[in-house]
């Protein structure tokens, strides 16, 4: 059992609904109750993260740099100007921006300036009206006195939240307490409020003050449009813009890798098919032998949406250096979990003439840049987070940039959980072994209360990774890692990548997949082969990480998942 988070959300809720109704009505609802039997089957249970046992304690592994292939430690440390991001000005024409008014403290106070954005509050007192304007530029939105003297006032004071509105007035000193500026319109001859698009409050569903995030996931369309899901898509952006800066600045190229593809780069078969030969009516279906005739559809053979750029990327590391991919990613995975989309972002960098420590250095540093990027850019939405979400945010994240991470090969790592057994910790999957894969409560006990810090955990069996990984000199392990992130578990994955032609054909053939299929892949390790390394994160666990947010289905726009792909 891998994915062990309970969901509760709608899906459990209308899981328990169904069961209760089954109950009641034995023979009309049994085809129901079988649906529901189903569904509860793909629900799986939350994760129990053992406390550590009194006394437990265990040294951070030294780190054996004995055999790296490259001397000199480099520094994945950017220059200091490049964490701050450069604040854009204008929206659209002579549209301000409401973050480049608020940003500019008193620069704007007596210009006369035009915002325009959807009222989040309007407040009506006789002769003047309030309206909290938002763009989405900011967590904060503008706050906008309009006096009676302007011609359409009834109309103004009768606006709601919700209404777009586009607004001309004079920038002026606030004595409303929190707020440096505010915005007066009370020139009849130069300023207005143009009422664009209205919303009827007692329909408008982002009307209704704080909404649970399983609640707005209905409304993916509107969230946006609430302090929640804004505060998120902002610091989503950028991460996905720090991604950029990072690697571009490191000297890597940004390759853009295929979506379609015939390859299963991590074996796992979890792959979405696509072709333009089915059809509803099933006789129209082009077939030979009783199977789908793969060479009359558009490609001329099968192929699937891809799992990983991986394989690609590697093309560009052996010919170009030091690459990175960063794309949608889509896995057929039935897990109802709190952290298994069916389609997510992931960016995977590759490097050349680099090996697994060169690997987490770059992955450690990559990490580490992302969230200094968002303390530095993005503290007001940081600061709405840690008070609404995740209480004690901003010091977790702190934490993590301010330790060295651990590095502990999986060796060790089944030691200490053996060791923390025998000491009385309690996991849910007891028999703990070398070979086993680790579940998400070794893996969090060990980043999260062990070492109380990110972990790379690395060397594995490799009967449990990928084919592509390079074989240890024992011939027992793969030179894999895995980045695990207190509270939030594997961020990374990633590996040293067999570079010897005959391993890799070997290998190949034991995890039993045919060499003809990796025929370019071959051609990297006959033409010119180097060590090279690389590793994939799940851009949205890192949202979720730096967002404090616990399910990934509300760090993605439109998220798709087993049984749903609404909006
Ligand atoms: O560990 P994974 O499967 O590694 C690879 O795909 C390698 N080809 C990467 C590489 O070396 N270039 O996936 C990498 C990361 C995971 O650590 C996780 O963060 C994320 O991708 N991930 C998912 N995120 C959301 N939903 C899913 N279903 C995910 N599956 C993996
Ligand atoms: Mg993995």
């Amino acid at each position: 059992m891998q994915y062990q988070f309970l969901e509760s959300d709608e899906l459990y809720t209308r899981v328990k609904t169904l069961t209760v109704v089954a109950k009641q009505t034995a023979a009309s609802v049994q085809k129901q109750a079988k649906k529901t039997e189903k569904l509860i089957g793909e629900i799986e249970k939350p994760i129990n993260v053992p406390p550590l046992p009194a006394g437990f304690k265990v040294d951070v592994p030294n780190f054996d740099v004995t055999n790296r292939l490259n001397k000199l430690p480099r520094s994945w440390e950017l220059p200091q100007e490049l964490y701050k991001k450069h604040l854009p000005k204008y929206n659209v024409g002579t549209i301000y921006r409401i973050q480049e008014l608020l940003n500019a403290g008193e620069g704007y106070i007596g210009q006369t300036v035009t915002v325009a954005g959807w009222a989040r509050t309007v407040r009506d007192q006789k002769n003047l009206c309030f309206i909290e304007l938002n763009d989405g530029t900011s967590f904060g939105g503008l706050q906008i006195v309009v006096e009676d003297k302007l011609t359409n006032f009834e109309q103004v004071a009768k606006t709601n939240t919700g209404f777009s509105l586009k607004v001309t007035g004079n920038i002026v000193k606030s004595p409303a307490k929190g707020q440096l500026i505010e915005m007066l319109v009370a020139d009849p001859t130069k300023h207005e409020v143009v009422i664009i698009g209205q919303a009827d409050p007692e329909e408008y569903p982002m009307a209704k003050g704080v909404q649970k995030p399983e609640t707005l996931r209905q409304k993916a369309h509107l969230r946006p449009r609430g302090n929640f899901f804004s505060a998120v898509t902002r610091i989503r952006n950028n991460l996905a813009y720090a991604t950029h800066v990072f690697f571009q600045n490191n000297g890597c190229l940004y390759i853009h890798t295929p979506i379609i593809t015939g390859s299963d780069c991590e074996g796992a078969g979890e792959m979405f098919r696509i072709s333009t030969i089915f059809d509803n009516d099933i006789k129209k279906i082009p077939q030979i032998n009783g199977k789908v005739d793969t060479v009359q559809d558009f490609f001329k053979k099968e192929v699937n949406l891809t799992v990983s750029g991986q394989l690609q990327v590697e093309n560009f590391c052996i010919s170009m250096s030091n690459v990175y991919t960063f794309g949608p990613t889509f896995r057929a995975e039935k897990a109802h979990t709190h952290r298994h989309l069916a389609e997510f972002w992931m960016i995977e960098p590759e490097f050349a003439f680099a090996d697994l420590f060169d690997n987490m250095e770059a992955a450690e540093g990559y990490v580490k840049f992302c969230i200094n990027y968002i303390l530095q850019n993005n503290m007001d939405d940081l600061q709405f987070l840690d008070k609404r979400v995740k209480p004690g945010l901003i010091d977790y994240l702190k934490d993590i940039v301010s330790k060295d991470f651990v590095r502990c090969s999986y060796t060790q790592g089944i030691d200490i959980l053996l060791k923390a057994q025998k000491a009385g910790a309690k996991f849910e999957n007891s028999d703990i072994k070398w070979g086993m894969d680790l579940n998400s409560e070794h893996e969090r006990f060990i980043a999260e209360k062990v070492f109380q810090r990110p972990v790379f955990l690395y060397d594995y069996p490799k009967e449990i990774k990928a084919f592509y990984m390079k074989v240890t000199e024992d011939g027992k392990c793969v030179r894999a890692m895995d980045m695990l992130i207190p509270q939030v578990g594997e961020l990374i994955g990633g590996s040293q990548r067999e570079e010897r032609y005959d391993v890799l054909a070997e290998r190949i053939k034991e995890c039993g997949l045919k060499l003809e299929d990796y025929g370019p892949y071959m051609d990297l390790r006959r033409y010119g082969t180097v060590p090279h390394c690389g590793f994939g994160l799940g851009f949205e666990r890192l949202v979720m990480m730096v967002t404090g947010v616990e399910n990934i289905r509300d760090v993605i726009p439109f998220p798709r998942y087993h049984g749903s792909a609404e909006f």
